[in-house]
């Protein structure tokens, strides 16, 4: 039996799935471009989806703090256990932080390296940081570590979805799904 319990609003929820696929894009993308032996071509094709897509990412991410502020998250149903509360409320956060930093260490890994960002070259938003091969490799640094972490828990919110969604059934996937819902 599927309960009802009270969702998203439906902003909250596209803004959830196109990050979402934004997301799932954008790791599979930053982990092939920097295989050695790539051809050219497809690395350089793949460092301009990721370096523009994660532009466009940054600005939903925003966009979706300040909406997640004005419209703070629904109860979730007291037959969920506290211990399920604590962990989705720290994955939760986790997921915002790491998303914060992946686009900003990777801004300043491009940036620092003295290398473009074409879309915000093109509305004539040029470089905001001085070229310093040691900010650059920092912030390599950063942008692989917060990645590894953000594939875990990645990985662990879409298991536990699932396991609300096919064997609970309790009401909790549908808080986010349909994203028209
Ligand atoms: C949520 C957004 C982002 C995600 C999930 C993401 C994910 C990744 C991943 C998984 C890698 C491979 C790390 C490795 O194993 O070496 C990577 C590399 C890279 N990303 Fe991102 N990225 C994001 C945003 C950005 C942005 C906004 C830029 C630049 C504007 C960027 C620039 C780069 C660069 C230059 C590398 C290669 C790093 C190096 O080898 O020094 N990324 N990214």
């Amino acid at each position: 039996m599927t309960l009802s319990v009270q969702g998203y609003r439906r902003p909250a929820r596209w803004l959830h799935w196109i990050i979402a696929v934004l997301v799932l894009l954008m790791i599979p993308a930053g982990l092939i471009m920097v295989q050695k032996g790539l051809a050219r071509p497809v690395q350089d094709a793949l460092f301009l989806f990721h370096k523009n897509t994660g532009v466009i990412l940054f600005g939903l991410l925003v966009i979706r703090v300040i909406y997640r502020r004005r419209h703070p998250a629904p109860d979730l149903p007291d037959s969920l256990p506290t211990w399920q509360r604590q962990a989705a409320h720290l994955s939760h956060l986790a997921l915002y932080g790491l998303l914060i930093v992946m686009p900003v260490s990777g801004y300043v890994r491009v940036r620092a390296g003295g290398f473009p960002i074409e879309s915000l070259d093109a509305i004539g938003i040029g470089t905001l940081l001085p070229k310093s091969d040691r900010l650059a490799d920092a912030a390599s640094a950063v942008h692989q570590t917060a990645a590894f972490l953000l594939i875990a828990i990645v990985a662990l919110h879409i298991a536990a979805a699932m396991q609300h969604a096919v064997l609970r059934r309790d009401g909790i996937w549908s808080r986010m799904w349909p994203p028209n819902g």
